[in-house]
């Protein structure tokens, strides 16, 4: 019997990175599992591999900017399945590396539009399903710089408060129904959005390394399944008293 055995779980961003593997850890877990991406041969490709290894996935090619999109793909979902339990909201961009006083308006909205609208919508769409249910887990992918502040990528990091704020918000509001929101808080974990400004970085990715875990406590970077253990247990049925919590995944950095 998998943690997740038979619950149906939407992945947004489950292309790529930390939503891949969380969709993959899910499905060895007994989940059924909604793959969406908007990059349609990675969401198909993951979708396929879960498949040839036993598990049951199908892929929605979904943007989460756009409303309407993220509605129709959560109505198909919920005729395919029956419902949504839980829903992982990873898509994520990281955006351009300013300050504010550089920040086009048009950068600042690019970057909201997927980081927290993306958020927004989704969760706006699977809650009529948990709250017909009266259950369900949703975990909203923030960042270490959800928490706190630094002197890069200013919009990225704003943007990643505004998703704790909505965990903490959407918890309050829909404890009633017995929904849980939760959200977890990565360090800096290789995936493909951090690979190629790792290996641009001066010194390499040794060097990208040395300096970006100088302030955690274990000195490594994060890899995907440092997070997706976390993810598949708020996800399941051992944190059925958690809510509201926002979660540091990342070698000690929150705590020095
Ligand atoms: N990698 C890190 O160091 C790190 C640290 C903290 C938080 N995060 C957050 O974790 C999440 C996953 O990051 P990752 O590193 O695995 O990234 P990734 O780039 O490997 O994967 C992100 C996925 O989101 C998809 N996506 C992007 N925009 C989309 C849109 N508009 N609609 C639908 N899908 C879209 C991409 O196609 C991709 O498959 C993101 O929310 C990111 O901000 C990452």
């Amino acid at each position: 019997m998998g943690r997740l055995e038979n619950k149906v779980a939407v992945i947004t961003g489950a292309g790529s990175g930390m939503g891949r593997v969380t969709a993959e850890l899910f499905a060895r877990e007994g989940a059924i599992v909604a793959v969406t991406d908007f990059n349609r041969d990675a969401g198909q490709e993951v979708t396929d591999g879960i498949i040839a290894e036993g598990g049951r996935a199908k892929f929605w090619a979904l943007d989460v900017t756009s409303e309407k999109a993220i509605a129709a793909a959560y109505a198909e979902i919920g005729a395919e399945f029956g419902t949504i339990d839980v829903l992982v909201n990873c898509a994520g961009i990281i955006g351009v590396d300013k300050a504010t006083h550089e920040l086009s308006e048009e950068e600042w909205d690019a970057l909201f539009a997927v980081d927290v609208k993306g958020v927004f919508f989704s969760t706006k769409h699977a809650l009529p399903f948990m709250m017909a249910q009266k259950s369900g887990s949703i975990i909203n992918f923030s960042s270490i710089y959800g928490l706190t502040g630094n002197d890069e990528f200013t919009a990225y990091h704003v943007a990643k408060g505004a998703v704790t704020m909505m965990t903490k918000q959407d918890a309050a509001v829909y404890g009633k129904y017995n929904i849980r929101v939760n959200s977890v808080h990565p360090s800096t974990v290789l995936t493909p959005l951090v690979e190629g400004i790792a290996n641009a970085f001066p010194g390499g990715l040794a060097e990208y390394e040395k300096v970006n875990t100088a302030a955690q406590s274990i000195r490594r970077l994060g890899v995907s399944m440092d997070v997706a253990y976390g993810v598949l247990y708020l996800a399941s049925d051992e944190s059925t008293w958690v809510t509201g919590v926002n979660l540091p995944i990342d070698g000690g950095f929150m705590a020095r």
